[in-house]
């Protein structure tokens, strides 16, 4: 099955109203004409400016993360349907930003998936391993980890309206990226596993690769069988840079 190629910006806890704008707009003008699906994740206060900036235009918007409750006496939190009413597309669960400074526990991120789901909104579920569980040899049992609270709170056929994204911790924002191959050895695994339970689940998921990917090292990676795209950080803050890997999609 040939999976369409994917491209998400991260754009973490940076931006201005004025940066943004630029940004957006260049963005937008120079990747209209490419054949990758393009997203950007935001934060909370810019929802409405990537809405209004993005509207009609072939780049998608969504969050960085949301709320496991639908509404209520939760301060600070987000809902899903917060969200939508910001005509998000996407957003990002399990971060590993998230799970290792706010707590985001595998059960956590699960309920979240689960929430996203529920108001129609795309979750990019992220997984990846440590640098001390790589050593350990244990990415694996990691990422199978991660992967399988997901499908047991929400079932594989959840996945059909999921992307994932592999990204090795010690990969995030370092300049480290994996190499080509090793990235694809986890896909492969990620797929395979999903496979076990449902094989045209797998065949369909579209799985994308994040940590320290730039336009230098875009083809390579996404020209690997089992990477569908890039969850991309630092780089999306770039237009020149961000179209370039979108360009490599
Ligand atoms: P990076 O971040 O591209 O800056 O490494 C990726 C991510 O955290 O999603």
């Amino acid at each position: 099955m040939s999976r369409p190629k994917f491209v998400a910006g991260n754009w973490k806890m940076y931006g201005s109203l004025p940066t943004n704008a630029s940004l957006l707009s260049a963005v937008k003008s120079g990747s209209s004409s490419l054949k990758a699906q393009i997203a950007v994740c935001v934060p909370y206060p810019y929802l409405a400016q990537a809405q209004a900036e993005l509207a009609g235009s072939n780049i998608a918007w969504g969050a960085q993360d949301m709320s496991e409750y639908d509404k209520g006496a939760y301060t600070g939190e987000v809902s899903g349907s917060m969200l939508t009413d910001f005509g998000c597309r996407y957003v990002i669960v399990g971060h590993s930003e998230r799970r290792s400074y706010y707590g985001d526990t595998d059960a956590v991120v699960a309920s979240k998936f689960a929430a996203a789901l529920k108001v129609g909104l795309t979750p990019i579920l992220c997984v990846g391993e440590t640098l001390a569980e790589r050593e350990s040899d244990i990415t694996d049992k990691v990422v199978i980890r991660q992967l399988d609270v997901v499908i047991a709170t929400s079932g594989v056929e959840s996945l059909t309206k999921a992307v994932v994204a592999y990204e090795p911790v010690w990969a995030i924002g370092t300049g480290k990226t994996a190499s080509p191959a090793q990235a694809q050895e986890v896909h492969a695994l990620i797929r395979s596993h999903v496979a076990t339970a449902n094989a045209g689940v797998a065949a369909g998921l579209q799985i994308l690769y994040g940590g320290s990917v730039k336009p230098g090292n875009a083809k390579e990676l996404f020209g690997q069988p089992d990477i569908d795209g890039g969850l991309i950080g630092g780089a999306s803050l770039v237009a020149d840079d961000f179209i370039g890997i979108c360009a490599a999609a």
